[in-house]
């Protein structure tokens, strides 16, 4: 999966789900420099505005350190980075559901400002999307998109999703009272 339908190398153990960090990689292509030097892709208020709080900022070393050391333990990987050889570029993940939910999982993802537009989130999100349903033969995957992030949205229907309902006044992110979008893909008949 890693490779066929996204250019950009995915590398394991990475930032994850709608706000979580990055780097390291099971090929080891993505070390501390490559993590250091790609740092201020995780400070951007235009990047964090757009995720949960416990994707912190302003986003510290150590923040990123805490994250990887909790990533390297985690098992089943499913936290990605997004990378080119030389640098991360961002960062896509699963959040497995639990109990009931165990046949669903959530996904997250976020790039830095100078690669937007380009398409890459979108081709990641398919290729994850696929991925998930294949390897955990999950039923569902969902996304929540805050109410003004149209991009994302944009991003999910490109990859499948479909809106599924509107959640009223769920977030209230950097003082400001936002919906919630949920976005949910099916698993096809050739995936379970
Ligand atoms: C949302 C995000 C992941 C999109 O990544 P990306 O690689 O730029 O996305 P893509 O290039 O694959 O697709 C973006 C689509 O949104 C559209 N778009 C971009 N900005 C937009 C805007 N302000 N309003 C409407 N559409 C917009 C693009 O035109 C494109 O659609 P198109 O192909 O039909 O023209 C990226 O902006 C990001 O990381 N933002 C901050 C974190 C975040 O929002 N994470 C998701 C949380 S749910």
């Amino acid at each position: 999966m890693r490779s066929q339908h996204c250019e950009i190398a995915w590398r394991r153990r990475t930032e994850g789900a709608c706000g979580s960090t990055a780097a390291s990689s099971a090929s080891g292509a993505i070390g501390p420099k490559t993590y250091r030097r790609s740092y201020g892709t995780r400070t951007n208020p235009r990047v964090a505005v757009n995720l949960r709080d416990h994707f912190p900022h302003p986003y510290t070393l150590e923040d990123g350190e805490e994250w990887l050391r909790a990533a390297l333990v985690q098992d089943p990987e499913v936290n990605f980075a997004l990378a080119t050889d030389r640098e991360l570029i961002g960062s896509i993940g699963l959040k497995l559901g639990e109990d009931v939910y165990r046949h669903a999982a959530e996904v997250g993802y976020w790039l830095g400002e100078p690669f937007w537009s380009r398409g890459i989130a979108t081709r990641a999100v398919r290729a994850l999307s696929d991925w998930a349903f294949a390897d955990f033969g999950l039923l569902r995957l969902h996304a929540y998109v805050f109410g003004d992030n149209t991009a994302s949205m944009r991003v999910l229907e490109k990859a499948g999703f479909e809106r599924e309902g509107v959640q009223r006044r769920a977030v209230v992110k950097s003082g400001r009272v936002l919906d919630q979008i949920l976005y949910g893909r099916l698993a096809s008949e050739d995936d379970e």
